[in-house]
């Protein structure tokens, strides 16, 4: 039986978007927490925005005195994977790619325990899939995270063929001791949101491509019905390479189904480095926090 409790070291891998808040709110639950990035510096640079943003928390009261700081000395950076060899929790937030995946945990394989939970964020890529090849693809599951994860509750916990169901309880048990609403799903393409999400992007792809409406006009309107954030501001707060990544891998696990179709003009965005918030623009500017339209 695979048991986790909120002492249990986590490894974090990928210092990016996700990977900084999958971090925090493992280290405001009581976790230790290493965070590594194959980028030179990355880790050291998201954990010291991180620090600086649970400043703010505890400057607004939201956070009781000293806490940021406690909660950030919990969470240390591994200049390698090997540093980190006594995690019995590991997340992967890297690129979503299942080559990158599937070879990451065959090295984690060699240096962890053979309790170790892998993890993966992935938003689209088959659990079955990343498993295969593995020695122990019983402890591989799906632990999704949505973006921004300090602030959004769902995880959804995703097990492919070989999962085993204590796995995923003992990550569903987790994820709901940090606070959060875990959900489980088999492993199908996109899982639940990302499968009823794509169509809704796609369509906002051929609206934009059919100079329907400006991206500006079209949040406007899917706020004004009641959304908390109109599409184009969403894929730009997501980042476009890494939604174009998923949305690829939705339409290829669906046969090229038209559906999931990706669109031309997402291509050129990320062709162009216009990957959203984490580039500085996308859709919009987001120089100095506010979004300008550059579309
Ligand atoms: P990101 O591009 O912000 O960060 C990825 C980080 O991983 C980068 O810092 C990169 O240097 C690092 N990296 C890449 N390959 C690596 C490797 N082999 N070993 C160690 N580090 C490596 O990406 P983001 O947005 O954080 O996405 C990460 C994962 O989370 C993807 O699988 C994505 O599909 C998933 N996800 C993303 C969401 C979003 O809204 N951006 C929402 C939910 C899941």
């Amino acid at each position: 039986m695979s048991t986790l409790s909120l002492d249990t070291p986590l490894l974090v891998i990928g210092a990016g978007i996700m990977g900084a808040g999958i971090a925090q709110v493992a280290a405001q639950a009581g976790h230790p927490v290493w965070l590594y990035d194959l980028r030179e510096g990355a880790a050291a640079q998201a954990l010291d925005k991180l620090a600086g943003g649970l400043q703010a928390l505890e400057a607004k009261g939201k956070l009781a005195a000293g806490q940021a700081q406690a909660i950030a000395a919990r969470i240390r950076v591994a200049g390698t994977l090997e540093d980190a060899a006594g995690a019995g929790l590991v997340v992967e937030a890297i690129v979503e790619n299942v080559g990158a995946k599937r070879s990451l945990f065959a090295q984690l394989e060699g240096l962890l325990s053979p309790d170790a939970i892998l993890a993966t964020n992935t938003s689209s890529i088959s659990i079955t899939a990343i498993a295969q090849g593995l020695k122990r693809p019983r402890q591989v599951v799906g632990m999704h995270f949505f973006n921004p994860v300090p602030l959004m509750k769902l995880v959804e916990v995703v097990s492919g063929l070989e999962t085993a169901p204590a796995v995923a309880e003992a990550i569903h048990a987790l994820a709901s001791a940090w606070g959060k609403t875990a959900v489980h799903a088999r492993s199908t393409p996109g899982f639940i949101v990302n499968r009823i999400a794509r169509p809704y992007y796609a369509e906002t792809w051929a609206l934009l491509q059919e100079q329907a409406a400006t991206p500006a006009a079209i949040d406007a309107a899917l706020r004004g019905a009641g959304f908390r954030m109109g599409p184009c501001e969403l894929m730009d707060l997501i980042g476009h390479d890494t939604n174009l990544a998923v949305t690829e891998s939705v339409y290829q696990a669906n046969y090229g189904d038209k559906r999931f179709q990706p669109s031309l003009l997402q291509r050129e965005l990320v062709d162009g480095g216009l990957l959203g918030r984490k580039s500085g623009r996308g859709f919009y500017d987001h120089a100095a926090g506010a979004a300008t339209p550059v579309l």
